[in-house]
């Protein structure tokens, strides 16, 4: 019976990988992206679905489904770059601004699941500082190579408009 025997190799396979698993080294947590491709893979286009809000609203489900998934994928990013080996310059510094953007993200998380439209508008200027507040501290180049991204707009929205990221 190919059925039988396609589970029964299947249980053996997963002992033999408990197996191998009890012996070596406990898994730790590993960094495969360098800072620079989670800030522009993951956190930039994560934030744009929520900066851009109000002229990409959501229409149906599934878009509704996907700003969900950025704006979780915005608050656990931070999780990511609180990982130990990713810290940069002051420990508790890091921590406290990563917080920013993992309060910023899950704010934008709950405002998406409850698909209030009004509410994620209001959350784009914590957002977006989230991202300044640490880029000036640990970004040397910040005012020189990103001169437009230096002063946080003086209305939330107008750094959507004037087509600015953090
Ligand atoms: C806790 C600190 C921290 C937070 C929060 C943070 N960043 Fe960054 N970001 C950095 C650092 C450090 C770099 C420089 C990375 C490098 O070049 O190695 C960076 C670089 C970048 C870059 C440039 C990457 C490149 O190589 O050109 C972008 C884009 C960026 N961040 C987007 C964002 C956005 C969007 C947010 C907010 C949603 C954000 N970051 C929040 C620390 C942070």
């Amino acid at each position: 019976m190919p059925r039988r025997i396609a589970i029964a190799a299947l249980v053996a396979g997963l002992a033999g990988a408990a197996a191998a698993a009890d012996d070596g080294p406990v898994p730790e947590p590993e960094p495969i992206g360098t800072m620079s491709e989670l800030m522009i893979k993951l956190m930039y286009p994560a934030s744009d679905a929520i900066l851009y809000v109000e002229s990409r609203a959501p229409t149906n489900e599934v878009e509704w489904n996907e700003l969900q998934a950025q704006a979780l994928l915005l608050a656990e990013s931070a999780n990511l770059i609180m990982m130990p080996s990713r810290v940069v310059g002051d420990h508790d510094e890091w921590m406290r601004d990563a917080r920013l953007m993992f309060d910023a993200g899950a704010a934008a998380y709950e405002a998406a699941l409850e698909q209030d439209l009004d509410a994620l508008i209001a959350l784009n200027e914590q957002v977006y500082m989230s991202c300044v507040v640490c880029h000036r501290r640990t970004r040397p180049d910040y005012g020189r190579n990103y001169k437009r991204f230096d002063d946080p707009p003086a209305e939330a929205g107008s750094a959507i408009d004037e087509g600015r990221v953090p």
